[in-house]
């Protein structure tokens, strides 16, 4: 098949969370089992380009639609991770992707729907004939109703649109007037069949065109497929996803296991694997230097959580944490950084206070490279998140060794299985799992894993070399994208005969 994904994120070089591990990610197992995978991005000005191999602009200017006139856009190429990316470089005079960040400014709407129109103004004028166009999050879900409206009939027509949303909290919703910037009809408008938000009708909603106008629609794990279908877990668009639930399906995301492999991993200060634990104890011990924290007792287990702090990720629960691992005797790291002033503040405020202290730092900021390091160098990594479509910090901490504790939801539910769960076989029991989004319930799951690292390690170190040999590779969850994407496929063929 020949697949191109359109995104706002790819990691390494342009990455804010888990969006950018998953394009590149399932982009490069699609690859490997024989595809033609291509991805196309904006030209954000923050990406080291000198680090993307082959880089350069092409021959061509693109001129693509938007608010009533023709833009001009530079269209560049390169190598990232073995796959071929294109860039797209606006020429506007509001210097769209040229803000220094990716995300977070007040027109980030008008920003990715130029963009989302621009990259298949791209995809029809190169004369490209994709099976799958594959778009993510509501930043590019608008290119589902672009692509039947307009594209299809200027003769991009080769494709099925498949619609992958990793958070429906952020579906991208704007004044209706702004659906006729990038061409849209007003067809879409005030019809709660097509794209006018379900709560605030006077706007039309990103993510529910792509729900409603692509072939495919997947989310980032079963449980969370489960959770969205039901008004609580929704965010209004449960209605919406329960019409369309035919072609709506949860896929569990994997992680790349040669980017995140501690036997090779160039971050760590030594390389480990699960036959050398030996190693593991080397990372925690250059950590506890780097960052200053006491390294007097070896056995004093280093807990650690490394996150976007945002009130998805339970904030009041991992702040409580670093408290009730200090009274258990433990360690604690925090990496994060938050894009809500008071929740940053307030974290900033907490850091201060534990500026010089023995056991616990907090880092507020992003730093890939110091995240690797704490997946190798910590015992636990907890995650008590509200709501987690998928998560992958589980998936990564594991493959360290630090066992996760987690709150039972979504991709987490799918992934964490407690140790304690009789009904769970116990080659799958890999971590410590709570229900309750309250103290009580990461207490319950917390002092558990205390217990067990303290009084059992024979046990505890078998429940790391366990962890660390499962399998969260891309290679399943890829088979079943490539499985979804050959039916519609298959489907659109049978159709036209
Ligand atoms: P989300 O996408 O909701 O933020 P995920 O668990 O899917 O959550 O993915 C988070 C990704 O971002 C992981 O690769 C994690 O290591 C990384 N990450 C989160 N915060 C930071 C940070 N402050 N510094 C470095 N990496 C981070
Ligand atoms: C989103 C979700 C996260 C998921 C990631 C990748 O950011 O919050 O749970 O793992 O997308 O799909």
């Amino acid at each position: 098949l020949y697949v191109i994904h359109i995104a706002a994120e790819m990691a390494p070089v342009a990455k804010v969370g888990g969006l950018g591990d998953v394009v590149s990610g399932l982009c490069k197992a699609l690859q490997k089992k024989g595809h033609l995978v291509e991805i196309v991005l904006p030209k954000y000005d923050c990406i080291q380009y000198d680090r993307i191999r082959d880089f350069r602009a092409l021959d061509v200017m693109i001129e693509s639609y938007f608010d009533g006139q023709l833009f001009k856009n530079k269209i560049y190429v390169g190598t990232i991770e073995g796959l071929p990316v294109y860039f797209i470089e606006p020429h506007h005079p509001d210097k769209l992707f040229w803000r220094g960040k990716f995300y977070g400014e007040h027109d980030d709407f008008r920003r990715f729907s130029y963009f989302s129109r621009a990259a298949l103004e791209f995809l029809l004028q190169a004369g490209k004939k994709p099976d799958i166009i594959h778009c993510h999050d509501w930043q590019t879900a608008f290119i589902a109703p672009l692509y039947w409206d307009i594209y299809t009939a200027k003769g991009l027509n080769s494709a099925r649109i498949c619609f992958t949303c990793h958070n429906f909290e952020y579906q991208g919703t704007a004044p209706a007037s702004h659906l006729e910037s990038c061409g849209l009809d007003a067809h879409h408008l005030n019809r709660p069949d097509r794209m006018q938000d379900n709560s605030a009708h006077d706007r039309v909603n990103s993510v529910k065109g792509g729900v409603v106008f692509s072939n495919i629609v997947t989310t980032v794990s079963p449980t969370y497929a489960q959770e969205v279908r039901t008004a609580e877990g929704g965010h209004g668009l449960h209605s919406t996803l329960s019409t369309h639930s035919k072609k709506f399906l949860g896929i569990l995301n994997g992680i790349d296991t040669d980017a995140w492999n501690p036997a090779t991993d160039t971050f760590l200060e030594v390389q480990y694997n699960a036959n050398d634990l030996q190693g593991k104890a080397q990372n925690k011990e250059a950590l506890r230097r780097d960052l200053g924290l006491s390294s007097a007792d070896v056995r004093r287990p280093l807990v650690a959580c490394i996150t976007r702090l945002v009130p998805q990720k339970g904030v009041h629960l991992i702040r409580h944490a670093i408290y009730r691992t200090l009274e258990l005797g433990g360690q604690f790291v925090l990496l994060g950084s938050s894009p809500v002033p008071h929740i940053q503040r307030e974290f900033e405020g907490i850091a201060n206070n534990f500026q010089n202290h023995d056991h616990a730092r907090l880092i507020l900021k992003y730093d890939e490279a110091l995240s690797h390091v704490i997946y190798a160098a910590s015992d636990m990594f907890i995650i008590p998140s509200i709501f987690e479509p998928c998560g992958l910090t589980q998936m990564i901490s594991m493959r360290y060794g630090a066992i996760p504790i987690v709150r039972k939801t979504g991709g987490l539910n799918d992934s964490v299985f407690d140790v304690d769960d009789d009904t769970v076989p116990s080659q799958f029991q890999n971590g410590f799992t709570f229900l309750n989004a309250d103290e009580p319930g990461i207490n319950g799951a917390l002092d558990r894993a205390f217990n067990l690292y303290v009084n059992n390690p024979e046990i505890w170190r078998q429940l790391v070399r366990k962890d660390m040999n499962m399998d969260f590779s891309w290679d399943t969850s890829a088979a079943q994208y490539e499985d979804i994407y050959s039916m519609s496929v298959a489907r659109a063929r049978a159709t036209k005969k």
